[in-house]
């Protein structure tokens, strides 16, 4: 017998299931079915597509008028973090750069300090509270990063933070060491602490599963972070980018010539590296939430990479400074508003390519996939994006359990 049956979905969202992300004009292919079905059972997937009546369940879920489609796949976060920087907001109204705040010893430079003071249990609950947050907006699929540590024991502190929410919610995560996201104010020189992080990645390697580095304009170098990459390679971890956020440097290129699962933000890329990304299965990682909180005009040119036939990704990038929300969602909206992405690349965005560009098992609903499942109250897919800012959630199943129910009945 079956266990649930997910029956008179208005619109059942089907990205495609394949070895390699979706590129150039597949982005713009999903299968949406109008009156569809999914049964599950085990945990599992055992039927999704047109109505049908040939399956027994032990439950129903009656999802007339509502969207069903895989959970979302988170694949930028700074997760783990201590503090919150809303007296940047000041700094910011009075026209101070993110990169100037950064000289000045603010910036990830605060949040720093602030992670550094909070004891791993405290960043802990702060964590968890923000990927119930995610979990609540549709997501079961998460990377989380460290970079607010830079040294040791504080790296270590986060991963380990990170590692204990996987094994606490059971879901899908992936694990970025970024100890070289920032140079910190004790080191001698950036060269020094560089290499003080390269000599982390043995030990690192036991919690990461990726390696990444910002590379930009005042904080690491091309050379610096291939150096670092090759490095992260040799030691059997892969490698990741915060590439072009700011300024040209050429950290996309550098990210194909080295393999990169993805590189992230792109923001200034040049034409030439852009083009490098057909032939290529780095996936570009786009995080417009970012370009948005910081007040850019100038978005990362999604439009140029899909049409030369490249992979691109969405996510959120949710940290204390650049991208203060864990809203999915609501990234979804910038997509479409301010990349200019279709409904459909924004779906395959992030759920199939996300799930590529940090390699999980997630992003689809295909029979013998887990049954990881978001219901939606929306009467179709475009809804999503368009309707912003807000949580469109109703229903997330997990390993084919009901997992959270949105309520929306007053208490008294
Ligand atoms: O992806 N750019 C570097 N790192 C983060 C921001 C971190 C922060 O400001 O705390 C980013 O935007
Ligand atoms: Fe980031």
């Amino acid at each position: 017998m079956n266990d649930l049956i997910i029956q008179n979905i208005k619109a059942l969202v089907l990205p495609q299931s394949t070895d390699r992300p979706l590129k150039g004009k597949a982005l713009d292919e999903l299968t949406v079915i109008e009156n569809g079905t999914v049964v599950v059972k085990d945990g599992k997937i055992v039927y999704s597509g047109e109505y049908t009546e040939d399956y027994v369940a032990k439950e129903t879920i009656d999802a007339t008028d509502r969207v069903v489609s895989p959970a979302l796949v988170d694949a930028h976060t700074h997760l783990v973090h201590g503090g919150s920087r809303e007296h940047e907001m000041t700094l910011k109204r009075q026209g101070v750069s993110y990169l100037e705040i950064l000289e000045q010893g603010g910036g990830i430079l605060s949040t720093v300090e602030s992670t550094r003071n909070t004891t791993e249990d405290e960043l802990f609950e702060k964590a968890e509270h923000d990927l119930l947050t995610m979990i609540h907006h549709g997501v079961l699929a998460v990377e989380s990063k460290s970079g607010y540590g830079l040294d040791k024991e504080n790296e270590l502190k986060q991963l380990r933070v990170s590692r204990r929410l996987q094994e606490k919610y059971n879901l899908e995560m992936r694990h970025t060491f970024l100890g070289p996201h920032a140079v910190p104010k004790e080191a001698e020189s950036n060269e020094q602490f560089l290499q003080d992080m390269i000599d982390l990645l043995p030990e690192v390697k036991t919690l990461a599963d990726f390696a990444d580095i910002f590379c930009e304009t005042g904080v690491f170098t091309i050379e610096e972070s291939k150096r670092y990459m090759q490095a992260a390679k040799a030691e059997g971890l892969k490698v990741k980018i915060h590439a072009d956020e700011i300024d040209p440097l050429g950290g996309l290129g550098l990210a194909i010539d080295e393999e990169a699962i993805s590189a992230d933000h792109l923001v200034a890329s040049s034409e030439e590296d852009k083009k490098k990304l057909k032939a290529s299965d780095t996936v570009a990682v786009l995080l417009p939430g970012t370009t948005f909180y910081l007040g850019k005009e100038s978005y990362a040119d999604a439009r140029g990479m899909i049409d030369n036939g490249g992979a691109i990704a969405i996510a959120t990038d949710f940290n204390p400074g650049s991208c203060v929300t864990n809203n999915l969602q609501m990234v979804m909206a910038i997509a479409a508003l301010k990349l200019k992405l279709s409904p459909n690349e924004i779906w395959n965005a992030v759920t199939v390519n996300a799930a590529k560009a940090i390699d999980v098992d997630a992003g689809t609903i295909n029979a013998g996939d887990k049954a990881n499942i978001v219901i939606w109250h929306a009467p179709n897919h475009e809804y999503i994006p368009y309707h912003y800012g807000i949580n469109h959630v109703e229903k997330v199943i997990k390993d084919g359990q009901l997992y959270v129910n949105r309520d929306l009945s007053i208490l008294s």
